[in-house]
Order: C-alpha cells, then structure tokens, then sequence
C-alpha cells in the first residue's frame, strides 16, 4: 500500500517535526488542530527549521520550498482526514483526549487509512479498542527533535495486522529513520529505559549527591550522552516525565518506577523545563 497523503493530527512540537519529515519526503500533509494559532505557529517552525537545515547544506532552496507547499493546514478534523492515507496522532498524553480523537479518525479517515499514534506512553491496543478497525492501529514513536532524530519506534498493538506493520516499517525507511519493533508495553523500549534513568538523575539532585550541572557533567563525559539527563528532562518537559513514570510506575507496578517527588513538586510549581522558562535551568 502506498502512502501519498497523510495527516497529523497535534501542531504541537512532535506534530510539526512529523509533519515536516514527511513533507520532506515527498508527500501531501495536512495538520489538524483545534487552534489556528497552533497550526500558524507550527508552519512558521516549520518553515525555520528547514531553513536551518538548508543553510547546513542538509537540503536545497527548491526541496525547501517544495516541502512548504506540499503542506496544508486545517482546524477541521473530519475535513482534514477525508482523503488520506495515514494519520499520525500527536495530541496531549492523555487516554482520554486519545481515545476521542481516535474514534473520530475512525469516523472520517478513509476505510483503508491506517491509524498511527505518536504516544510516549499510551497503549495502541487500548487506543484501537476505540476503533473498529483495531488491526490498522499503530504505534510510531519519534524522538524530539523529530527532523534530526533517526529513531522510530513501531509498536505493535495485540491485533496489529502484519501488513500494516511491513507498510509502517517501510514508509519509516523511506523517511530516512531506522526503525525498531516493539511489543506494546508500558513505555515501550524508550522510555522504560529513559524515564528511570531521568528520575534517578532527579533523586540525586533531591539527596543532595551533587549540582545539577555536576550531575549532568558526569553522565555527557562519562557517558559521553549528548545531553546531560536534567538538560534532556527540561527539553522534554517535566510534566511529559511525570507522566510517563506514574504510567510505568501504576502499570508494571513496580516501586522502582516511582516518580521522585522532586519532580513532583516541581510539576506542582509549573516548572516544566524549557516550555515555561525554568526547570532544572532557567532559560529567561
Ligand atoms: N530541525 C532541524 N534540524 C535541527 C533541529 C530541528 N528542530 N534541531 C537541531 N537541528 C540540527 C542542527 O541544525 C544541526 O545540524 P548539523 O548536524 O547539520 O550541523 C544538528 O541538528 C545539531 O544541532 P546543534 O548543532 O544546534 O546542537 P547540538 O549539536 O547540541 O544538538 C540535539 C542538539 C540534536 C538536540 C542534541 O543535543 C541531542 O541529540 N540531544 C538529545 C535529544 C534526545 O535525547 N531526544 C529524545 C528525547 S525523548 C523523546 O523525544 C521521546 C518522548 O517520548 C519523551
């Protein structure tokens, strides 16, 4: 099955780096959100990081422009996905937010599209419960900054069909990503890994083991990470952290998984890392 037209649904950060990938790649894309504020704040990204990467040399002025033009926008979600292929969900962490934006795309997306969810944390069988066409629901998983980032993680529901797994897989290659499969479990690979690391890094600074810029030192030159784990929790937001141990934390039922309640106050706070302007740096 080829795929020519897709929508992304969320013009948040994920959603414009997914949509400029694909549109970078040759297809038609639409963005759907609630808010156009959101949708011209995300073409303006959008436009700006494909600057970034033609003043590098990474593409030319005419795939530039080629990759602007074939996006469109809409505040429409049964307009927006009438015609596609694919839709890539990328709304907020929250089943609940998912599960009716899934049902919807189930209503207006076309019969043989297949439905993908960006989710961290969520589960895609959970997620095509809402669906009757469970078996082309999907998990891809990209990674912040999504245009930089090779990684997708495909995430295979219970019922998930092998043929929109092999087209999944091979429409990640064509995007220029490496792909890896993975079992639907809480956090998938990724974040089962990433998140306790995060919250441990969190427990240090908490007991007082050392600053948070020491903290990060060791684990950029001792482990020669790109950025530090507090810098990484800031990018990634805090609240976004939170969230993704109480999810690892409630379902493996694991005490190791438990959210440092340094996090937890800071959430409290409002001190969400680089969106707010202050995490475990300030960023004013
Ligand atoms: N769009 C396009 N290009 C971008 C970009 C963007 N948004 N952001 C950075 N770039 C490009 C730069 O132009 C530069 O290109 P070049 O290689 O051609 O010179 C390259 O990326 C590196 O950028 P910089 O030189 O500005 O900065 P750094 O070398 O410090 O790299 C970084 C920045 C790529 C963000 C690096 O610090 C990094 O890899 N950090 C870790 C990121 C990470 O772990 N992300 C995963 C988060 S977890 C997640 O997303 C999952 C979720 O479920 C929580």
């Amino acid at each position: 099955m080829s795929i020519d037209r897709m929508a992304v649904v969320g013009g948040g950060t994920m959603g414009n780096g997914i949509a400029h990938v694909f549109a970078l790649s040759g297809r038609e894309v639409i963005i759907v959100d609630l808010k156009q504020e959101v949708l011209d704040e995300s073409l303006s990204t959008i436009e700006a990081n494909l600057t970034r990467q033609e003043k590098k040399d990474r593409i030319s002025t005419n795939e530039k422009d080629a990759a602007l033009d074939r996006i469109r926008t809409s505040t429409d979600i049964a307009d927006g996905v009438a015609e596609v292929d694919l839709v890539v969900e990328a709304v907020s962490e929250t089943m609940d937010v998912k599960a009716s934006v899934f049902q919807e795309l189930d209503e207006h997306a076309p019969d043989h599209a297949i439905l993908a969810s960006n989710t961290s944390s969520i589960s895609i069988t959970a997620l095509a419960a809402e669906t009757d066409r469970p078996e082309q629901i999907i998990g891809m998983h990209f990674f912040n900054p999504v245009p930089v980032m090779r990684l997708v993680e495909i995430v295979r529901g219970l019922v998930t069909s092998d043929d929109i797994y092999e087209t999944v897989e091979a429409l990640a290659e064509h995007l220029g990503k490496t792909p890896v499969e993975v079992e639907d479990y809480p956090g998938f690979v990724s974040n089962r890994i990433l998140m306790p690391m995060i919250n441990e890094a969190i427990f240090c600074v908490m007991e007082g083991v050392a600053s948070v810029e020491d903290i990060d030192t060791v684990m950029k030159l001792g482990m020669n990470h790109p950025m530090g784990p507090l810098t990484l929790a800031d990018f990634i937001g805090l609240d976004v952290c939170l969230n993704i141990m109480e999810v690892l934390h409630n379902e493996l039922g694991d005490d190791k998984y438990r959210p440092c309640p340094l996090l937890r106050r800071m959430v409290v706070a409002g001190k969400l890392g680089r969106k707010t302007g202050a995490g475990f740096y300030d960023y004013e």
